[in-house]
């Protein structure tokens, strides 16, 4: 059974140039949910005030459903405690608060991959030149897969920290997380999962899959722009630096002798400077309980069904090349490819775009060191048509239909 979910996108009602709107688009940002936008709305309109500082109704209110958020949040990933969810702006946000902030020591290892988006590498690559650390790389196969071998050489006594991303916006592929961490916790490192692609798409358990941090988009989980996710072990959290610090995160600020001495609060507060995005929180609470009420065994399985479809069609076509392996048992709803008779993946967005109101992502996705492992060029880029809950047969249809014009059209 497939999901029918569309009439809560009021976006998809969209008509333009006589036609409706394929969104294929999701891997970048997904469409919202009417749910979500009431619930931000709700607070706009209802109390549009600052939780955590005000003790008035309205402050108080808006304190309730920021808390309530978190709550929900928690719930979704299955956090054992509220106080593990930070909220951040995104992914990229919550990425580099870890890798500037977890103490290591002088001679520590990184460890990353080439199929890390580069919000998922470069945060550790500065540490790493901010503090003269080593960091391996471990590279992934064509498919997008890992020996895990690799993983097993890379991860060392040394290794402290491992960054990996546990489904790529690139290929679709599913990392091997559970043997990952079970790798890295038996030589004393932690991990830190990119679930900026996993969380939207399949049941997340944080506790199951163990990991020490997760990275998440809310945008890209039906949520609003401009919100992300930081999951960490209390523990952790609590023995980690300071990554922004002023207003809200302190206990109190003493002054004494001439000094002025904070003294901080523990996490969430800690890692949560300033006056919040309460609107995004709520929004992002609300999108995390709209997944959940669907089941998020039901998207991912929707998902997969679509992708076989498509992959299938797209193979068919000899002018096509899947880049990052068909196996979807193990692959996120999205597939990533190449077009032998036009030049470069913007003419085919383009084309798609403007025939069939399809959209695709175009470029090399802000992961370019898989690009030229695999001797693509950024200026050439790959097409990526990403698949949702919102999105049905045929929109899949009308995307092949329209590669097959482009084919026809440019051979
Ligand atoms: C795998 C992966 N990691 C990280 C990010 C960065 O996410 P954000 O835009 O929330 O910072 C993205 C965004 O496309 C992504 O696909």
């Amino acid at each position: 059974m497939m999901l029918n979910v569309r009439d809560d996108f009021p976006v998809l009602k969209r008509i333009i140039n006589d036609k409706p709107i394929v969104y294929l688009d999701s891997a970048c940002m997904s469409l919202k949910p009417r749910q979500v936008v009431e619930a931000m709305n709700e607070y706009y309109v209802q109390y549009p005030a600052c939780g955590g500082r005000s003790i008035h109704r309205l402050g108080e209110e808006a304190s309730h459903a920021y808390e309530a958020s978190r709550e929900k949040f928690a719930r979704f990933l299955n956090a054992a405690e509220p106080e593990e969810c930070i909220w951040t702006r995104n992914a990229t946000e919550s990425l580099n608060i870890v890798a500037a902030s977890v103490r290591l020591p002088k001679d520590a290892k990184l460890v990353t991959t080439t199929l890390e988006h580069h919000s998922g590498s470069l945060p550790f690559v500065e540490r790493a030149k901010r503090d003269n650390l080593e960091i391996e790389v471990v590279e992934a196969k064509p498919d997008g897969t890992f020996d895990m071998d690799d993983w097993k050489n890379a991860i060392d006594s040394r290794t402290k920290l491992v960054s990996v991303v546990h489904s790529s916006n690139v290929t679709g592929t599913v990392a091997p997380l559970k043997e990952i961490v079970e790798i890295a916790h038996d030589r004393g490192a932690l991990v830190m999962a990119d679930d900026a692609q996993y969380a939207p798409h399949h049941p997340l358990d944080v506790q199951d899959f163990d990991v020490d941090f997760s990275a998440i988009s809310v945008h890209k989980m039906c949520g609003p722009s401009g919100m992300g996710v930081l999951y960490g072990k209390l523990d952790l959290l609590k023995d980690m630096d300071m990554f922004l610090v002023g207003g809200d995160t302190v206990a109190d600020v003493r002054y004494e002798n001439g000094q002025i001495i904070p003294e901080y609060l523990p996490p969430p507060e800690k890692f949560e400077a300033g006056l919040q995005n309460y609107a995004g929180a709520i929004g992002a609470g609300a999108a995390a309980e709209y997944l959940q009420s669907l089941g998020m065994h039901e998207i991912e399985k929707h998902e997969r069904a679509l992708l076989a479809r498509a992959i299938n069609e797209l193979q068919s076509m000899d002018e096509i090349t899947i880049f990052g392996g068909d196996n979807i048992d193990i692959k996120t709803g999205l597939v990533a490819f190449l077009v032998s008779t036009v030049e470069t993946a913007h003419d085919v967005a383009t084309f798609l775009n403007d025939s069939h109101n399809v959209m695709v992502r175009s470029g090399a996705h802000c992961v370019h060191p898989f690009h030229y492992q695999h001797g693509i060029p950024p200026s050439k880029g790959t097409n990526r048509a990403s698949f949702y809950l919102y999105n049905n047969q045929h929109d899949v249809d009308t995307f092949i239909q329209a590669m097959r014009e482009l084919i026809a059209a440019s051979s």
